[in-house]
């Protein structure tokens, strides 16, 4: 960028990494609205916080409200969405924590363009695949009846399209999966990954 020169901090990633005693990481899950993200990634949180791994936890429904509030869900403005909280994990995995990330997500271009800010060593990509059926029937929040009726436009899964990823770190069913059930895959996975203490170097 013209006439700006980044200056480089002497504590590194890893001088953070270290003091948190573990990796850093940022965990994205993507699927439909109604699907499990949120539930899911609140209950991994919990999870890793009770085994002392520093976690901070990004959610669409609640960003929307402050840092990208000026965004609506256009393909421009979600593309928008998702490179913002892609820099805010960038920054998060850079203090060291291991960050989860629960939006809709529901472009693949949008989904590497994250992948690439954060380094596809730090992505890990779960899919919570439920089916539109399924998210329709619970419609917990009463905007697939609203979309129906043509109240809500550009509505992910109704209006307006879900890529579902071809290669996800992991996908999880919610169709078939008890909460539980999944949060076990999960969080094998996540342990798995995570580095501890000075091992990784
Ligand atoms: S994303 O597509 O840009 O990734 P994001 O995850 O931030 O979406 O926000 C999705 C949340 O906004 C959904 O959980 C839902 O509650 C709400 N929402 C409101 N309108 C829409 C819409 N048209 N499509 C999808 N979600 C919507």
């Amino acid at each position: 960028m013209k006439n700006i020169k980044e200056h480089s901090y002497k504590i590194s990633k890893k001088d953070r990494e270290n003091l948190h005693n573990h990796s850093s990481a940022l965990i994205w899950f993507t699927g439909l609205s109604g699907s499990g993200k949120s539930t899911l990634a609140n209950l991994l949180e919990q999870e890793l916080h009770n085994l002392k791994i520093s976690t901070f936890a990004l959610d669409g429904d609640n960003i929307r409200h402050g840092l990208n509030k000026d965004l609506g869900f256009s393909s421009d403005d979600r593309s928008e969405n998702i490179r913002r909280i892609g820099e805010v994990a960038k920054l998060l995995t850079h203090a060291g924590i291991l960050t989860i990330a629960a939006f809709v997500s529901p472009f693949k271009k949008d989904r590497e363009i994250v992948k690439n800010i954060v380094g596809s060593d730090h992505f890990i990509e779960i899919y919570v695949n439920a089916s539109l059926a399924e998210c329709e029937k619970r419609d917990t929040k009463g905007l697939y009846k609203k979309a129906r009726n043509g109240e809500i436009k550009n509505m992910t899964g109704i209006s307006s399209a879900y890529e579902a990823p071809e290669n996800p770190t992991l996908e999880i069913d919610t169709n078939k999966e008890t909460i539980d059930e999944s949060m076990q895959k999960i969080k094998k996975c996540i342990i798995k990954k995570l580095k501890y203490g000075k091992l990784y170097n």
